[in-house]
């Protein structure tokens, strides 16, 4: 009897050398460096430099990035037009997934003979889409709450930009820097489920944005990317710390999956996390919520006690994207301007590798049979 390896678990498929997820350590390095110094002595633009390049940028290196990026950042034209037509009631996620096949229907560099695989002009395209994609879910929560765009500035930083561009002003550093550190955080997690359709769809020879929009669809679901959303949701429901239990008596035994606990493969606790809760702190402190600590801090120590499943890096996450005054809907597009770093890194590694991707499957359904021996 073959061995079934159902949703791959715990199956290596390929080499990668953009990042080491290590369940044994409950570490993550992006090239080597662990995560978590990349989130206290970095900038996400130097993170995604990284990922791209193997390296962390020189300071004339970053420059220039942040420089190229900057210009980048004004809102296509076509892209603002289609978003427009798009009705409030599409789902976040769609309007981004449109907006990128928008931007790659555009690009007449794929018709150019070996345009779609040439690696120079995929790294130009991920850092259009790097610049392109917090101007797009910026204009997307605006308009849901009907106002106007808010044009990009080439004076701030990305983390900067992207908050100025959703809420008309640039908030304070402390901010700033609890959402760059979720930007890095978010940024890289090897072959997630996200990732691999990526590869899957590159290993065909399909184009980066057709790569990335396979993406996008896989991180919309709540046993992925929208589970940051779903923790709101889950907070909402319970209300107040001391509703905790009851809520849980009934959820499990509703054998519901509690949204932002845990994870295929860390299983004793989310390398994230900790980094990720420190920044949610500081935003607690900022906006003085400690309610909403009580109840956080309530539903991890039950979880923890009752089922041994620990928080993955959305539980934080949720509660500070709230904080920030992000709508609940729109959290997991910004999980998605942070791992498009990630993506089209791995997109990169794929298309060098060459190497489609195509396992097989054992077959249970009927025995052989013949159409004209059909009863009729
Ligand atoms: C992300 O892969 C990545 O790297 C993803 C990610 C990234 O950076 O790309 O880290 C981002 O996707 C984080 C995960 C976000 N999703 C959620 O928070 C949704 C809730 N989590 C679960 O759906 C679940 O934990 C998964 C899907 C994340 C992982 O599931 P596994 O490892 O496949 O484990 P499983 O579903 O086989 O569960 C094993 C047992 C089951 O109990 P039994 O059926 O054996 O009795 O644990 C239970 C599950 O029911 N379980 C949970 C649970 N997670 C596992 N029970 C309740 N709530 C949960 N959250």
């Amino acid at each position: 009897m073959t061995e079934i390896h159902k949703g791959l678990a715990g199956v290596v498929v390929d080499t990668t050398a953009i990042s080491k997820v290590n369940p044994e350590t409950n570490s993550l390095l992006y090239r080597g460096y662990p995560v978590q110094e990349l989130a206290a002595n970095c900038t996400f633009e130097e993170v995604a430099y990284l990922l791209w390049h193997g390296e962390l940028p020189t300071p004339v290196q970053l420059a220039e990035f942040e420089t190229l990026e900057r210009s980048l950042r004004p809102l296509d034209a076509a892209v603002k037009r289609v978003i427009d037509e798009l009705p409030l009631t599409a789902h976040p996620m769609d309007v981004v997934r449109t907006a990128v096949s928008v931007i790659g229907a555009m690009d007449a560099t794929l018709t150019e003979p070996g345009g779609i695989a040439d690696p120079e002009l995929n790294q130009k395209r991920a850092i259009y889409l790097f610049a392109q994609l917090p101007t797009i879910v910026a204009y997307d929560q605006r308009r849901r709450r009907d106002e106007q765009l808010i044009e990009p500035r080439e004076d701030l930083g990305f983390s900067a930009n992207f908050l100025h561009m959703t809420f008309g002003d640039v908030p304070d550093l402390v901010v700033v820097n609890a959402f760059d550190v979720s930007m890095i955080l978010y940024a890289e997690h090897s072959f997630n489920a996200s990732t691999f359709a990526s590869r899957v769809v590159t290993s065909t020879l399909a184009d980066l944005y057709s790569a990335v929009t396979a993406g996008i669809g896989a991180l919309k679901g709540p046993l992925h990317g929208g589970a940051n959303e779903a923790v709101m949701h889950v907070f909402e429901e319970i209300g107040t710390a001391e509703l905790v239990g009851l809520w849980l008596d009934r959820a499990l035994e509703e054998k519901r999956k509690i949204m932002g606990f845990g994870h295929r493969v860390y299983k004793s606790g989310d390398s994230r996390v900790p980094t990720m809760k420190a920044a949610l702190d500081t935003l607690i402190a900022e906006y003085d919520r400690p309610d909403l600590i009580e109840l956080y801090d309530e539903l991890e120590k039950q979880m923890t006690e009752r089922k041994n499943i620990l928080p993955n890096l959305d539980y934080p996450s949720g509660p500070a994207y709230h904080l920030t005054g992000f709508d609940t809907e729109m959290f997991t597009p910004l999980f998605v301007a942070a791992r498009i770093t990630g993506w089209t890194a791995h997109i990169a590694e794929q298309l060098a590798s060459n190497a489609l991707i195509r396992p097989l499957s054992e077959y249970n359904g009927p025995a052989e049979r013949h159409v004209t021996e059909r009863s009729l």
